[in-house]
């Protein structure tokens, strides 16, 4: 009977560590995908490039969408609202694109730059191994 009990709880402990990893994995897909997308975003608002600026926005803005729903599946409503306002950034800004108003586009990727930085402020812990987590 103990043996049963204990046996269940580790399976418990090890299907929680498996969703958590699967969760984590995507994740942290989603930001690789975020850093090169804002990398490329502030090479090509230097460069005024509209169609490659627009693209680069809308792919930020449907990855902000996904990063969003990770935090409300977590209830961190601050987060939710971090993802929020970058997401609404990253579509003024391939607005702003189309429009070839570049001085706004600047504002737009000041605005995305500080929702970066404030997210990791509030719920990105670095690991000593040099990788990080959500906290
Ligand atoms: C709403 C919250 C939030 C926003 C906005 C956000 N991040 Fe993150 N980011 C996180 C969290 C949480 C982690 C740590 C979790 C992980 O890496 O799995 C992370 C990790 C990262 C990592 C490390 C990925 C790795 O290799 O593990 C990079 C790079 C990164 N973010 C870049 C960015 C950039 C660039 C932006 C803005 C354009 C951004 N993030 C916006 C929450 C956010």
């Amino acid at each position: 009977m103990r043996k049963t009990v204990i046996t269940a709880a580790m399976s418990a402990v090890l299907v929680a560590g498996v969703v958590w990893a699967q969760d984590h994995e995507e994740f942290e897909k989603w930001m690789k995908e975020t850093n090169a997308g804002f990398a490329s975003l502030r090479k090509s608002v230097a460069a005024k490039d509209g169609p490659q600026t627009a693209a680069s926005a809308d792919k930020l803005a449907r990855l902000f969408d996904d990063v969003k729903g990770h935090f409300e599946e977590h209830k961190m409503a601050d987060g939710v609202k971090i993802a929020e306002t970058a997401h609404n950034a990253a579509k003024d800004l391939a607005a702003a694109a189309h429009a070839g108003e570049w001085d706004k586009a600047s504002a737009d990727l000041k605005t995305i730059g500080g929702a970066c930085q404030g997210c990791h402020a509030a719920h990105r812990e670095k690991l000593p191994d040099g990788s990080f987590k959500m906290k």
